[in-house]
């Protein structure tokens, strides 16, 4: 979808009052960069990877079998610093995952973490040395069958000492996982471990960095082979390929891709930890490796889930149809009529104004209602240089037909809200 990126960050022009917001039981003050909405911390509680027989409930204890000597963690509040999100893993101070229009801020200090990698410091911190952790990430984001501003991830890290014992245990580590590969019919297209491109760090030794980049491609084939394999056609292997990357508390770093169903889905990135994330949480004398998945991504494909908001369905259609650890094809039950709404409106001059701002709005107004948002025209006047932008509402609920009377109020309620927080002017 071409959308208006990066116009910036829309201030809406009526004048914000702050008070305080009620968060997971805490209160905390609101400023100029609150932007979580009521619908966005509605799901908060709801946790859906832990709910029994829910598919994502299923893929996160299926990667947890897979690494049962590690420690499983899944329940971690997912309001954090910006410090713990982003600046203890070394994201520059302009990456744009930072902006308002992005992330979800509960003040300027305080936000719900964008990724599981936030924790990172924290658990290594306590001592953790092999550990998962699965849970719900915030994303300012557009409206379509795959987006939604919640989704989920599960965080995997090692780390060994630096040393002749540490790297003893990840050689007979891979050649374990060699072994097991060897005999799977498994097809990986690989990239090295190391080039000019995706280097070594300059406080580790080239060749420890190998053994741990080595141990995590072991380690992840090994584990897709669990989730994909035997799923192909007849005779097909399972095809998985290794692209270079770049993460900014990783390098070496990489993603990962399946080959399902006719195409090439991106599962996860991954590296060999910073040095400078390691001194952070004080394990200096460690070398390790992390790896974060995304499990709508993965769940979408194996249990053939059409629409990225069935995931938060409370219908019994959907949910009786699942059973905790077993993987199984989603019988859609019905499809009902779309009704798109356009809606068509100038920007004031001076605003900045982003598509998430438009996506956000029209989230907290009608929810899962809405299938996606597209947007259909942008026209600058010759003259006034204003912009007007028309954007295409589909309202469409998953488990029963919305009246004309419903869906009319609920596109009014855009509009007038449009205009009392961005004070655009509607044509
Ligand atoms: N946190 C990354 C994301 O959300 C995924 C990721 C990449 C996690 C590399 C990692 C990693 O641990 O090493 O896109």
């Amino acid at each position: 979808m071409v959308f208006l990126r990066w116009l910036g960050r829309c201030r809406p022009a009526s004048r914000r009052t702050y008070g305080t917001l009620n968060v997971l039981g805490k209160d905390y003050p609101t400023d100029a960069t609150t932007n979580v909405s009521p619908t966005i911390l509605s799901k908060l509680s709801v946790q859906l990877h832990t709910q029994p027989a829910h598919p994502l409930s299923t893929l996160r204890s299926l990667v947890e079998s897979h690494f049962p000597a590690y420690s499983h963690l899944s329940s971690i509040s997912p309001v954090v610093t910006p410090y713990q999100n982003f600046d203890l893993l070394s994201f520059p101070p302009d990456h744009p995952g930072r902006s308002v229009t992005d992330s979800y801020y509960i003040n300027n200090d305080v936000m719900l973490r964008t990724h599981t990698s936030a924790h990172e410091v924290d658990v290594f911190s306590r001592g953790e040395t092999k550990w998962l952790l699965t849970a719900d990430v915030y994303r300012r984001d557009e409206i379509d069958a795959s987006h939604y501003p919640v989704f989920h991830q599960t965080e995997g890290c090692r780390i060994v000492s630096a040393d002749a014992a540490g790297m003893q245990e990840i050689q007979d580590d891979n050649a374990r996982l060699e072994d097991h590969l060897r005999r799977s019919h498994i097809l990986i297209q690989d990239v090295p471990h190391l080039s000019p491109t995706n280097p070594c760090q300059p406080a580790h030794d080239p060749k420890h960095t190998e053994l741990i980049a080595k141990n995590l491609k072991l380690s992840l084939n090994s584990l897709i082979l669990r989730l994909f394999g035997g799923k192909q056609a007849e005779g097909e292997p399972l095809r998985v390929r290794w692209i270079e990357a770049t993460f900014p508390w990783t390098t070496p770093s990489f993603e990962v891709e399946v080959f399902f169903r006719g195409k090439w889905l991106e599962i996860l990135g991954c590296g060999v930890i910073h040095q400078a994330t390691l001194d952070n949480s004080n394990v200096p004398n460690k070398l390790g490796w992390a790896f974060g998945l995304g499990l709508e991504r993965i769940g979408m494909v194996l249990y053939s889930i059409p629409d990225i908001r069935l995931f938060w369905s409370r219908d019994l259609r959907f949910l009786s149809q699942f059973k905790q650890g077993e993987i199984t094809t989603f019988k859609p039950y019905s499809k009902y009529p779309a009704c798109f709404k356009d809606v068509s409106f100038w920007l004031p001059i001076d605003t900045t104004f982003h598509d998430n701002d438009f996506c956000d709005l029209v989230r907290d107004v009608a929810g899962d209602v809405v299938e996606n948002v597209k947007i259909t025209d942008t026209y600058v006047h010759p003259k006034s240089k204003r912009t007007s932008v028309c954007y295409r509402i589909n309202y469409r609920s998953m488990d029963r037909s919305l009246s004309n009377d419903e869906t009319n109020a609920l596109h009014a309620q855009v509009t007038s809200r449009l205009w009392e927080q961005f004070r655009v002017e509607i044509r």
